[in-house]
């Protein structure tokens, strides 16, 4: 179990924006070391692969839509502390109640299309971090 770990995606809306850069720097001036990280596009089958844990909700659809629109970067991120601290720094899931400061409040828009996805538990960071990347892509 990685309890110093967590999994991060900056989302399309991120990417398509020209947000990238700022994001990643926000990361890295929070503390935060980076351990794998990846540029890719999902399908919609891996979307909807990777947020299955989603699927009776009624934004499923959306989410899948959204997630597979464009290309998105995946990292495994290293912090004492990394799960919460990590929610801490991207702040409430609709930036409209995220806090000053917090990489939503700076960069998204609105509950779906919201910048970035952190994991919420130790044990979904081991699965989500499995889900992109192999052992040779991280260290
Ligand atoms: S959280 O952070 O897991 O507690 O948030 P939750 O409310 O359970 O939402 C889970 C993910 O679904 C996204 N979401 C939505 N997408 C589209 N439309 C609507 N209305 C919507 N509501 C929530 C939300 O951004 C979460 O994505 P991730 O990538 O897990 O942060």
């Amino acid at each position: 179990m990685m309890s110093n770990k967590t999994f991060t995606m900056i989302k399309p809306d991120a990417t398509q924006k020209g947000y990238t850069g700022a994001i990643l720097d926000q990361i890295i001036k929070g503390g935060f070391s980076i351990k794998a990280l990846k540029w890719t596009k999902l399908t919609k089958e891996q979307a909807g692969a990777f947020y299955a844990v989603h699927s009776e909700r009624p934004f499923y659809g959306e989410l899948v839509d959204f997630m597979s629109s464009a290309p998105i970067i995946a990292a495994i991120l290293e912090k004492d502390n990394a799960v919460a601290d990590f929610r801490t720094l991207i702040g409430a899931t609709n930036p409209a109640d995220a806090a000053e400061g917090t990489i939503r409040k700076n960069f998204a828009a609105s509950i779906g299309e919201n910048a970035v996805h952190g994991s919420d538990s130790d044990e979904n960071a081991e699965i989500e971090g499995n889900f992109f990347f192999s052992q040779l892509e991280r260290f």
